[in-house]
């Protein structure tokens, strides 16, 4: 039962995209769907209430690719007006002038979607597929999302158990574009295969860059204030609302398959580290000591790694660079960072004021724990910590 819950709490606002199957156009949008499906459970009709519920994610699943296409489109436009303004004009009406653009684009950018002709919505054999295969991906994916759910936990037993199941081929429904990448790269790893490390890992990172900006993307979303402030405090509220829910991105996606990898993105380039020294490319090596030091600027056994670096043959002080991508990640989270513990701290007194709701509850990203490393005496390049994956 995969998104349900998630649905629940879309449903109330938004007010869902009308499509359906070409050549027979649904009226109905992704918040009928999940009423229908839910009636169906009510009254045990198993066909209907999984046939809807498969419905209501497929339709939720394009309305939000639409709403992430505009929102990319437009955030792309605004910034090319952006761009090419020149001087005189009031910085303060730019910036709201930006916003009334990229508002106006996304009205157009969604009707246009909301209108096109390409349902994914084509095929409703889904809802007859083995059952208990769909039921154990549902199940799973439910239990990625909330693993404090026991009744889930002994569901995925149970379908793992049911006739037709092949462990291996449960999957997570809502897999991330790099769990994959990781997983296999992590394998390699452990089998030595220092190349196929490289390989991998070398895709994680743009694949994780998209999924984090798709993420935050997301993020630029309703906020119901609880009250009425007025205009200036009301655009306040709500940007710190949507800053603080892209400061949290990083934690959603290092969530793979349940495995949680406390910091992922700086762990690729651990990872990479040892496999690009593996294979004698030194330098790489070293871009990569760079990247992950510009995270953790403490830790001691990659300072141990660029040192030993750097009394190899023919190194060069150039090598000790990290690698560009990292760099404009790293500054932007930093600056972000900044921003909202200066917000919080500004705040501060008035925590206990309704007016400033979304001062409570503050919760900081967890950037700055880092994973336990394993010590090595002697100055061999340390390797990321050993992942292991299972069901
Ligand atoms: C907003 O759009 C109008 C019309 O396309 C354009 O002339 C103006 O420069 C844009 N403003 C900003 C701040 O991008």
């Amino acid at each position: 039962m995969a998104n349900y819950q998630i649905l629940v709490a879309v449903c109330v606002c938004l007010c869902g995209a009308k499509l359906g199957a070409e050549g027979g156009r649904s009226e109905w949008t992704f918040v009928d769907y999940f009423k229908f499906g839910k009636e169906a459970y009510l009254a045990n009709d198993w066909k209907n209430c999984d046939e809807n519920f498969n419905l209501a994610i497929e339709d939720y699943r394009y309305y939000k690719q639409v709403v992430l296409r505009c929102k990319k489109v437009c955030r792309a436009e605004s910034k090319e007006y952006a761009g090419t303004k020149s001087g005189g004009k009031e910085k303060y009406l730019e910036v709201f002038e930006t916003f009334v653009n990229e508002t106006l684009c996304l009205m157009r950018c969604k009707r246009k979607g909301f209108e096109s002709d390409n349902s994914p919505i084509t095929d409703c054999s889904f809802a007859q597929m083995t059952e208990y295969a769909k039921a154990a991906d549902a199940a799973f994916t439910y239990h990625i999302l909330h693993p404090n759910s026991d009744i889930m936990l002994s569901n995925i037993h149970y379908y793992i158990n049911s006739p037709g199941v092949v462990k291996d081929n449960v999957i997570n429904l809502e897999n991330l574009k790099y769990t994959k990448y990781f997983m296999d790269a992590a394998q390699y790893y452990r089998d030595e295969s220092w190349q196929q490390v490289i390989d991998n890992m070398e895709q994680v990172i743009p694949k994780y860059l998209e999924s984090e900006e798709d993420c935050r993307f997301d993020c630029e979303k309703p906020f119901d204030m609880g009250w009425f402030p007025d205009f200036i405090t009301s655009v306040a509220n709500h940007f710190t609302f949507c800053l603080r829910c892209k400061l949290k991105c990083p934690g959603k996606l290092e969530n793979l398959d349940g495995e949680v990898i406390e910091g992922l993105f700086p762990l690729t380039y651990h990872y990479l580290q040892i496999g690009y020294f593996k294979v004698g490319d030194l330098k790489s090596a070293a871009q990569c000591v760079e990247s992950y030091l510009l995270f953790y600027p403490e830790d001691e056994d990659m300072t141990l790694n660029r040192e030993y670096y750097q009394t190899k043959e023919g190194a060069d002080p150039s090598w000790f660079q990290p690698w560009d991508e990292v760099v404009q990640y790293f500054n932007r989270l930093k600056h972000e960072k900044a921003l909202l513990s200066r917000i919080d701290e500004s705040f501060k007194e008035f925590e206990s004021n309704p007016d400033f709701v979304e001062s409570k509850a503050l919760e900081a990203p967890k950037l700055d724990e880092k994973e336990e490393v394993i010590i090595v005496e002697d100055y061999k390049p340390t390797p990321p910590p050993m992942v292991k994956f299972e069901l």
